[in-house]
């Protein structure tokens, strides 16, 4: 079979690795990739978008799956396109409708979702312009900090933590006003704040059944000791050893299976990747936010860990035959570093030639901002992310080791990493 993977970065490399091992695989096709995706199949510079493009893609290189990265192609309905054309509807998608999407592309909709289903999540109400002063009121009457969020797509960008209500009246009031993240911030939830330690879940369903995946925890500030702005992911690790069969039961049981019974009783035909981001709040999960995809960089140590051919579960997804599947996962820890430009997540430059890769020993490169160019062949940053470097270990220690070793052997001009991944653990 052919395989069709959307997305450019860290997962959809690791996705890539992962997908090239499957004994179902004849061709891989990645739209548009990276350098790094290069190495294991063919790149196609597509915009994930563009949906005409990737239906005359699909059909010229006999594609016969196709598995999709990221939130932005789904939201915007990729798999409701592939549906309702004659010519692809038998061609299955990885990732789910824009219904099921919506779980990530409106806040407002999760919010309203968890609460139809009494799944736990932290105390909200949703906003609009007309009801700014009833905002401002409900603000007031909240204690610090304050938890502000864009309800649609916000590149990551749409969450705001505010330690005074002096500035969160403002950005408030900025996001309404000003339509700060457009379209994404008509509608702005403001919740309540939940003090614990994060990790992330993930599930891959048919829509009816579903397998947990590994658990693993992302670091998201720029700088050690979780300071600075957010970034899309510094690291991650997996397992977390706060995520113990007594953890993931409560999981399993207070959010896996009623959002799953949320879905189907509302007619929302899920199949793909689910994540839950969840906060511990002394022993109880709580849901930060739903995703319609795997999260990045978890991906890269998540994936890592298991064992079975992707194709072959995906496989069993199209055909809703997940329950027919045993999930075996390698019992070694990973954790991956991510290497990023300077500046990040603010402005940075493009177009450092990276060097080194060719130094690594025992750890796994995932590319995410990087391009080929031919004239001189080199390879080059293209991202704010850059690489992202895993390995595997007996414990933690370990894997985190590994990896900052060969971190080291990776050059770019303005290389920034954090040295800390795991250190809360
Ligand atoms: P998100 O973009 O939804 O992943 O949110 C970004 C980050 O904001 C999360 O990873 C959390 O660290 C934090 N966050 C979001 N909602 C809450 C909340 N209700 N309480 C505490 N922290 C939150
Ligand atoms: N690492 C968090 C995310 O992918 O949203």
């Amino acid at each position: 079979m052919n395989v069709l993977l959307l997305g450019s970065g860290g997962r959809e490399h690791t996705l890539a690795w992962k997908i090239a091992q499957s004994s179902l695989l004849s061709h891989l096709y990645i739209a548009p990739g990276n350098a790094g995706t290069l190495e294991k199949g063919t790149n196609l510079p597509l915009s994930v978008n563009d949906f005409q493009g990737i239906k005359e893609a699909v059909l010229s290189h006999c594609i016969g799956m196709v598995v999709v990265g990221p939130e932005d192609p789904l939201v915007n309905g990729i798999h409701d396109f592939f549906l309702a054309d004659q010519e692809l509807h038998n061609i299955p998608v990885i990732g789910p409708t824009r219904k099921g999407a919506m779980l990530e592309g409106s806040k407002d909709f999760a919010k309203q979702f968890m609460l139809r289903h009494a799944i736990p999540t932290a105390a909200y109400k949703t906003f609009t312009l007309t009801s700014l002063p009833a905002g401002i009121e409900f603000l007031t009457s909240l204690r610090p900090p304050y938890v502000l969020k864009a309800d649609g797509l916000a590149a990551g960008k749409g969450v705001i933590i505010c330690s005074t209500l002096e500035e969160a009246k403002k950005e408030f009031t900025a996001l309404l006003q000003e339509s700060k993240f457009g379209s994404a911030s008509q509608k702005v939830v403001v919740e309540a704040f939940l003090s614990g330690i994060e990790l992330s879940m993930f599930i891959l369903t048919d829509g009816k059944n579903y397998i947990i995946l590994p658990e693993a925890k992302d670091y998201k500030k720029i700088r050690e000791g979780d300071q600075g702005p957010n970034t899309g992911g510094m690291g991650s690790i997996s397992p977390v050893s706060f995520a113990d069969p007594v953890f993931i039961k409560k999981v399993e049981e207070r959010i896996i299976q009623p959002t799953m019974k949320g879905l189907l009783s509302e007619g929302i035909d899920y199949q793909g990747f689910l994540f839950f981001g969840l906060m511990n709040v002394q022993g109880n999960p709580y849901v930060i936010e739903y995703n319609c995809r795997m999260g990045d960089p978890e991906t890269e140590s998540v994936i890592p860990r298991i064992q079975n051919d992707i194709l072959k579960l995906f496989r069993a997804v199209a055909h809703r035959c997940l329950e027919e599947e045993t999930l075996i996962v390698d019992p070694r820890s990973t954790a991956t570093v991510m290497l990023v430009s300077d500046g990040y997540p603010g402005t940075y430059e493009k177009g450092k030639i990276i060097t080194g890769e060719d130094q690594v020993e025992s750890s796994l490169i995932f590319h995410a901002g990087t391009v080929s160019l031919q004239d001189p062949k080199s390879i080059v940053t293209n991202g704010g992310r850059v690489i992202a470097v895993t390995s595997y270990g007996a414990t933690m220690k370990e894997a985190l080791t590994t990896s900052y070793r060969n971190a080291k052997k990776i050059s770019f001009e303005g290389k920034t990493l954090r040295r800390d991944i795991g250190f809360d653990l």
